[in-house]
């Protein structure tokens, strides 16, 4: 079976099509013929040998596909449906624990950039209905931890007020779930042009954060001076300060992102003055990933789609994402 490779000690130009070997199917399994990935900042470290891995390991954490059989154990799939990987195949519900995080396709474990795969029916969730495989592969990574900051951490309200940083994948997600939950979106974006990309889909006020670097007062003066509800934290060091001053007293500041960095400076003072909550946020279980595929059927939500690469042009699909310039979420398709 045909799979993309990564040697050791990786780099893009260490990423190859090779032959894969598919795994015998087990009473608790599912076979799945994929067809869908998408990229996530997460695959891009691996595969710059950011998280060392085994020699040879297959990439990507999101895989999307349909169900070619099932083991006789199995009672939650039937041959022929469509179905989307989970970040944490040992997250299947509850309460997070280190236990549960110990294995991430494209990882801790073979991922899904190749043809077929065997493995544990617990290990994917249906798809939204009437989606295309690639719709479906760009969920399990971006989409569910904007899914779990808003609505599971953040229990977030109508009327209440979003900030989401940027146009990468989780930040458009968190877009959609908030104004599909009936709240209202304070968007930034680096680039006037995509800011308009974010008005047209619903955004309800726009600050370009590399002009207006005291965005958080901005933000806080877009809300009559109280401070936003839930802030979808993305830039992480660098932009972290101007979120605790965006927020309001008790908001909620959902730490996911590490685009600006792994450390720094925060201010401590204004975040306990403001009794701020911050929650760290990795993706989540698959109990939240089908509260959200079904969150997904009722409202309609559509992912937005950058570009779809062949699975063979994977470096080139991450040279892209690096660049900074696409909008919404870049996958591959085979
Ligand atoms: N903790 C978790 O569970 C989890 C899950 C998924 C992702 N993440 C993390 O969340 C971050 C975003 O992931 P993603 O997949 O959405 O990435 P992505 O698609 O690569 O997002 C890139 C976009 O982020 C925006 N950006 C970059 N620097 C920014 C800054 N200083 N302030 C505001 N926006 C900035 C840019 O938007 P503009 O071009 O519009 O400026 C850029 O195009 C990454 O650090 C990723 O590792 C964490």
């Amino acid at each position: 079976m045909r799979a993309i490779r990564l040697k050791a000690p990786g780099g893009l130009d260490n990423l190859a099509v090779a032959e894969a070997e598919l795994a015998p199917l087990g009473p608790h399994d599912i076979h799945v013929r994929l067809h869908a990935s998408s990229l996530n900042y997460h695959d891009y470290v691996v595969v710059l040998g950011g998280i060392p891995c085994e020699d040879g390991r297959i990439p990507m954490s999101d895989g999307a596909g349909v169900v070619v059989a099932v083991g006789g154990a199995v009672h939650d799939f039937v041959p022929g449906d469509h179905v989307i990987s989970t970040f944490f195949p040992r997250w299947i519900e509850g309460e997070p624990d280190i236990a549960k995080f110990f294995e991430v396709p494209g990882d801790r474990s073979d991922g899904y950039a190749r043809a077929e795969v065997v493995a544990p029916a617990t290990a994917f969730t249906r798809a939204p209905r009437g989606y295309s495989h690639t719709e479906a592969a760009t969920l399990p990574c971006a989409a569910l931890t904007a899914w779990r900051a808003l609505h599971v951490e953040a229990a977030l309200q109508p009327g209440e007020t979003v900030l989401v940083q940027g146009t990468g994948g989780v930040s458009i997600f968190a877009l959609q779930f908030a104004k599909a939950t009936g709240a209202t979106v304070i968007a930034t974006s680096s680039s006037d042009a995509k800011l308009e990309r974010l008005r047209a889909m619903g955004a309800d006020h726009l600050i370009n954060y590399k002009t207006d670097t005291h965005w958080g007062a901005t933000a806080r003066a877009l809300t009559g001076g109280r401070g936003v509800d839930h802030i979808v934290e993305v830039g992480g060091p660098g932009t972290l300060a101007q979120s605790i001053m965006a927020c309001r007293m008790r908001g909620n500041i959902s730490l996911i992102g590490v685009l600006t960095g792994f450390a720094g400076d925060v201010p401590t003072a204004a975040a306990m003055s403001g009794n701020v909550r911050i929650t760290g946020i990795t993706v989540g279980s698959r109990a939240q990933q089908q509260a959200m595929v079904a969150a997904i059927d009722a409202t309609g939500i559509r992912p937005v789609i950058d570009s779809v690469h062949p699975l063979e042009a994977i470096a080139d699909a991450f040279r892209l994402q690096a660049s900074q310039t696409h909008f919404g979420k870049i996958c591959l398709a085979w």
